[in-house]
């Protein structure tokens, strides 16, 4: 809660652009509530048809929310062809900081917490931004598939050393 003034700004400063991961997404004009669903889907409550139980990480300094990234607790076939286990995304004011490769950093860190060896990191191609934190983290090219829903191709990531 402590955190909703600097969510609403980092929302508004987003303004059009797609929103990553997809929780930012969500209705939070009642901010409980959000928070609530947030939590519904780490525990696997209410989930909407297709997805999997996921947890949201916020990258804060002070009072200040600088990304937000999601982690899937396992695949299922429609986010192994492509979604992957990880979703993210940096405050626009501060991207091209080296925050991102930090936030993904740390959630890879959480995908092993959980046991999961094998980490699915997909990005758009033309996301070279995102590409490159991948690789800075240990990613390693496993295969291309087009996109579809308006996506250009998709590069498929694996996470796999310690
Ligand atoms: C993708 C994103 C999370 C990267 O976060 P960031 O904090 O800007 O990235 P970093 O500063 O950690 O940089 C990561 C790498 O990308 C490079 N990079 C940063 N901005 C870049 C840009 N605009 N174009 C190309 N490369 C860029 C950096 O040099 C770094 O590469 P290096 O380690 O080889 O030097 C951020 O740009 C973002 O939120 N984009 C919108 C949402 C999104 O696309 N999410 C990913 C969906 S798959």
């Amino acid at each position: 809660m402590a955190f909703e003034a600097s969510y609403r700004d980092y929302v508004a400063e987003l303004g059009d652009e797609e929103r990553y991961p997809f929780p930012m997404d969500f209705d939070h004009r009642d901010f409980p509530a959000m928070l609530a669903r947030i939590n519904d889907f780490a525990t696997g409550k209410n989930l909407p048809a297709g997805y999997v139980p996921s947890t949201t990480y916020w990258l804060v300094q002070g009072n200040s929310l600088l990304g937000v990234s999601n982690l899937r607790h396992y695949l299922n076939d429609r986010i192994r062809h492509m979604g992957g286990h990880i979703g993210l995304g940096i405050r626009p004011g501060y991207r091209g900081r080296g925050l991102g490769s930090v936030l993904l950093r740390l959630t890879i860190a959480q995908a092993r917490a959980r046991g999961l060896e094998e980490i699915h990191v997909h990005c758009e191609q033309a996301n070279r931004a995102s590409a490159r934190m991948i690789v800075a983290n240990g990613g390693v090219l496993d295969s291309e598939v087009a996109g579809s829903g308006g996506y250009g191709v998709v590069q498929r990531y694996l996470v796999t050393a310690p």
